[in-house]
């Protein structure tokens, strides 16, 4: 279940009481020092790829368009099986906000990764941003709406993205599909199903495809109490050197050869 308004506020003061200032004032990692102040602290919104976007989620906050949903994952914002869900209410509620998606463009423009895969895509918002970085990404994004999907796929056509490969179907079958046929993972997002078991279910399946280079970002790690145990436990796992919490999401490395290392740090609004 959800963590509420009073759990949230209590888990903001105390990341508040332990994250570093930001600045990247005590951060003793050469290479977060540099992440930090080139990449993740180095917001702009003046970018035309980032005013298409955002003018699209626009488009759909304004339209009156309705879906049937089925449901998948953890989100109640995802209405019930069968419900009518307003293309509205999706992108105003379940798409990562701006700030969020401008960090996935800074991340993938920095490490240049050739295989992107993405848990959930939503209406593609998230889907765009990582896919704008580089043309020589490849984005496989997977989505269990086929209703959606048919939404997100129409604009990444629209909008001139070439580099996205959707994919319908349940992670549970289509991401092992998908594994087989790609050798390593550069960048993953998974905003999929909020759920703990599910979460550590998916990243068990990436691991196997995870290089000394790779990045993974999940979204949501406060969302409940499952999701919160699920990304410590991910954390802990010896094949994630370098773990960031920036309160909304976490960032994963996996460099071999260097001392493992946890940081809390601010980012956006946080
Ligand atoms: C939070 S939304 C993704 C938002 C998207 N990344 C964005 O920012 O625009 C999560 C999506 O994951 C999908 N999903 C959840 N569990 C799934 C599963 N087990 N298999 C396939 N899709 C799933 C949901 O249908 C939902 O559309």
């Amino acid at each position: 279940m959800r963590t509420g308004f009073i759990g949230q506020l209590l888990n903001y003061l105390r990341f508040r009481v332990n994250c570093k200032r930001r600045g990247g004032y005590g951060i003793h990692s050469p290479y977060v020092y540099s992440l930090y102040t080139e990449t993740l602290n180095a917001d702009s919104k003046n970018n035309k790829v980032f005013e298409r976007i955002e003018q699209y989620r626009k488009d759909l906050r304004r339209c009156g368009l309705s879906i049937v949903r089925q449901r998948l994952g953890d989100n109640p914002e995802n209405g019930f099986p069968g419900d009518k869900v307003k293309l509205a209410r999706i992108a105003r509620n379940v798409s990562v906000p701006p700030h969020l998606g401008r960090l996935l463009f800074r991340l993938c423009s920095r490490f240049n990764p050739e295989i992107i895969v993405e848990l959930g895509t939503s209406v593609g918002i998230s889907t765009m941003y990582m896919a704008a970085a580089n043309p020589n990404s490849k984005v496989y994004t997977i989505e269990g709406e086929e209703s959606i999907l048919a939404i997100a796929r129409n604009r990444f056509k629209q909008m001139g993205f070439t580099n996205i490969e959707p994919i319908a179907g349940n992670f549970d079958v289509q991401l092992p599909e998908l594994i087989k046929r790609i050798s390593t993972i550069d960048f993953a997002f998974i905003d999929g199903d909020h759920n703990g078991r599910a979460l550590l279910q998916n990243f068990n399946r990436m691991l196997p495809r995870v290089a000394d280079t790779s990045v993974f970002v999940i979204d949501d790690i406060r969302w409940s109490p499952g999701m919160e145990a699920a990304w410590k436990q991910i954390c802990s796992n010896p094949k994630v050197t370098i773990s960031i919490d920036l309160f909304r999401c976490g960032i994963l490395f996996f460099r071999t050869g260097i001392a493992k290392q946890h940081f809390l740090l601010r980012y956006g609004p946080y």
